[in-house]
């Protein structure tokens, strides 16, 4: 069974260069940083509430991450599903015709994990993990730096957004608890939650009838506890961020920072805020 989002891993030039930016400008605690040989990859993972961000460094030329790398540069490059049993979700997924990569379990920076082939999700590439034992449901890391309290939602971006949701809602026995059209924009939403994270499924109102469905993950949104604080610490930290901003819904503010989070589209919300808070727009 899925039970949370256990990490989003994104493809980095260099883990170091990364690093400045989601360990120190964002204050997230480092909970795993090693080279894995047979994959030639160096993953660091950093914790953010019962979720993580994963890092992922080609350290040779011959694997899929540096193929990534090179043909579309630095991003996003997979969600990782947390499961009680890796082995048991690989072979539901293959029951129910989905293409995988791993037919079983191996080792991973996770725990036991396994991936999916991308085709089998519209495009995205999926991982399942199970960790160790002792790593299982160990509680929240205490919010430092940003004062970021959790991974608020992770968006998949698709081209039929319905068909998408409906995809992973019946592959993985995830529930769509809420749709939001808004006809002003174009836009079709349709939101998921696991655990404390919110899953968005994003897309045009009006899908085009003639193209199968193509998704791909689009941004992290993490949650903070005061957004003017967390905009001041990172613009500190030499980073471009945009005033928060009450876009999302009235109660929350929203601010992107602009450039340097290797090509992962990255904002901060906070909940509760009255737009009176946000400083006045320049
Ligand atoms: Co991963």
């Amino acid at each position: 069974m899925i039970t949370k989002i256990h990490h989003v891993g994104a493809v980095v030039r260099s883990a170091d260069e990364a690093l400045r930016f989601w360990r120190d400008a964002l204050g997230l605690e480092v909970t795993a940083d090693r080279v894995i040989e047979d994959q030639g990859v160096r993953g660091v993972l950093l914790k953010i509430g019962n979720s993580e961000i994963e890092l992922l460094e080609p350290t040779r030329d011959d694997t899929g991450v540096a193929r990534f790398l090179e043909t579309r540069g630095e991003g996003m490059h997979h969600i990782c599903f947390e499961s009680d049993d890796v082995s048991a979700e690989l072979k539901r997924a293959a029951g129910k015709g989905l293409e995988l990569i791993d037919a079983a379990p191996r080792p991973g920076l996770a725990g036991m994990i396994g991936f999916l082939h991308p085709k089998a999700n519209h495009g995205v590439l999926v991982e399942f993990a199970t960790p160790p034992a002792g790593e299982r449901h160990n509680g929240h890391a205490p919010a430092q730096g940003i004062g970021a309290t959790h991974v608020d939602h992770v968006v998949i971006g698709s081209n039929r957004s319905a068909d998408t949701a409906k995809h992973f809602s019946t592959s993985y026995d995830i529930e769509i608890k809420r749709t939001m059209s808004r006809p002003g924009t174009g836009a079709h939403m349709e939101f998921a939650k696991l655990d404390e994270v919110v899953l968005e499924f994003a897309g045009p109102g009006t899908p085009p009838d003639d193209e199968a469905p193509k998704a791909s993950l689009r941004g992290v949104v993490l949650a903070v506890r005061n957004a003017k604080a967390a905009v001041a610490r990172v613009r500190l930290a030499g980073y471009d961020v945009t005033d928060p901003n009450p876009a999302v819904q009235p109660t929350a503010v929203i601010s992107a920072v602009k450039a340097g989070t290797n090509g992962v589209p990255f904002a901060m919300i906070q909940y509760g805020a009255r737009p009176a808070d946000a400083p006045a727009n320049q």
